[in-house]
């Protein structure tokens, strides 16, 4: 019994010596045309999730231009199995709500709780909410057909059974916590004048209730990075901006909680009193001024070895460059400028993502103006600085968006993207990278 653990160490250590993080294949899926126009409105940075993995079966939410033409499009919800194969992409539209505001802020984000319920929140900007979800646990109990009707329910403004404030509200996000219930955040206010909220959906009485305001601006409101729930553990980190103007954001600051999102913990392991402020004590990890060409909303991931990555430009070093921000597990944070072959400046051009699975850090990165999506590894034997390019997407314009259970289940990294090119050639795809680990 005492032998059996270190021998499968010792196995598992020669496997990875001679299997070095790499892309073994590739498999690319159109999902849809992108809407008509020059607003972008799929593939956005701040969309938690469009891409997610529940079961044998793995859901994507995207808008698509519907009969009326031009400014008028449908949320559109598909689904394939990806278990024990993989299956066609089948998907409907939801003709009862006309989403017409050419907004790049209006986009979908999709949650799935414990029970199979899918619920998907859209089409905001400092507007009421719009929720709708899935009467029954369609993840779970999956039905034939894949319509409308199968999902059922219609668009709300407010959770059921949970209290506001709902609105002027923007940028919802759903994350399930290790029980199977979902949370929701989002920010009530504007920009540069705002707080964060999170609700709570419970897998068991198929109700919502308040977790209640955790940031809170002191004239200025907070970008989260991402809600990242692992093992238990809910991660944020944000920068802080005083007006519309993204010139203003400053500074990067991380938060955890261990009770989903009720307390908080600064880095330090204090407990800090909620609402959180940007003048929180221990709250604040890193000073970087305004006008450095932060880019806010960028990306942030957790690991199984209790790690904490986060991803932001700026330009403390002369030029703009990306920095990996990095939180052991026993709380010390350092920040490394990510040396990768990218255009330069990177500064208000599309944001990236993280993705980790165990030692290995991925990061997945636009480059405008070669219109490419590269996805950069790194590990922990290296310190995360041994990066090295994994694959490239071409023909991209538009900001990647990953499916993080997927990796999690099966060491494939999928990847919602949007395609450059005019309206009826520009695609939504699905992007399958299996990773040798
Ligand atoms: C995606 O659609 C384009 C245009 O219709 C087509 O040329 C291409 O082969 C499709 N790609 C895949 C992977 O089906
Ligand atoms: C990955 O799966 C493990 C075990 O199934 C779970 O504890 C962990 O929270 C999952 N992480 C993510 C990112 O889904």
């Amino acid at each position: 019994m005492l032998f059996l653990p270190s021998l499968l160490v010792v196995f598992h250590f020669i496997l990875c010596l001679c299997e070095a993080l790499s892309v073994t294949a590739t498999k690319t899926y159109n999902i849809s045309n992108d809407p008509e126009g020059s607003v972008h409105l799929n593939a956005l940075a701040f969309q938690q999730h469009a891409l997610i993995t529940f079961g044998d079966y793995q859901y994507v939410a995207f808008y698509a231009t519907g009969p009326a033409g031009y400014g008028h499009h449908y949320v559109n919800l598909g689904r394939r199995r990806v278990t024990p194969s993989v299956g066609d992409w089948q998907t409907f539209a939801f003709t009862d709500y006309d989403q017409k505001t050419l907004d790049e802020h209006n986009t979908i984000s999709m949650g799935i709780s414990g029970d199979g319920k899918i619920h998907l929140s859209f089409d905001h900007h400092d507007v009421p909410l719009n929720y709708r979800a899935s009467t029954m646990g369609i993840a779970k109990t999956i039905p034939s057909q894949w319509t409308q009707s199968s999902f059922g329910g219609s668009v709300t403004h407010s959770l059921p059974g949970s209290t506001g404030p709902w609105t002027p509200l923007t940028y919802p996000r759903f994350e399930r916590t290790a029980n199977g219930d979902l949370l929701m955040e989002f920010r009530i206010g504007q920009s540069g004048a705002g707080d964060s909220y999170i609700h709570r959906y419970s897998s068991s009485t198929g109700q919502w209730s308040t977790v209640g305001k955790y940031l809170q601006g002191q004239n200025n409101n907070a970008y989260i990075n991402g809600f990242t729930s692992q093992d238990g553990r809910l991660y944020v980190s944000w920068t802080v901006r005083e007006t519309p103007d993204a010139s203003t954001n400053h500074d990067f600051y991380f938060a955890m909680s261990e009770d989903d999102g009720r307390t908080w913990k600064a880095s330090s392991g204090q407990t800090v009193s909620k609402p959180i402020t940007p003048s929180t004590s221990g709250i604040k990890v890193f000073s970087i001024p305004q006008k450095s060409e932060i880019m806010n909303q960028e990306a942030q991931c957790a690991d199984s070895k209790g790690r904490f990555h986060g991803l932001m430009r700026d330009r403390s070093s002369g030029s703009a460059k990306w920095y990996h921000y990095l939180r052991t597990a026993d709380g010390k944070f350092t920040k490394n400028a990510i040396n990768v072959a990218v255009s330069t400046p990177p500064y208000l051009q599309y944001r990236g993502k993280l993705a980790a699975s165990g030692d290995n850090l991925m990061a997945i990165i636009p480059d405008a103006p070669k219109n490419t999506v590269t996805i950069w590894g790194s590990t922990a034997a290296g310190n995360f600085q041994d990066w090295k390019s994994l694959a490239s997407i071409p023909n991209m314009a538009g900001e990647p968006l990953i499916d993080y259970e997927r990796l999690n289940t099966s060491d494939i990294l999928s990847v919602f993207v949007r395609q450059g090119g005019p309206y009826g050639q520009r695609k939504t795809q699905v992007w399958d990278f299996s990773l040798s680990l």
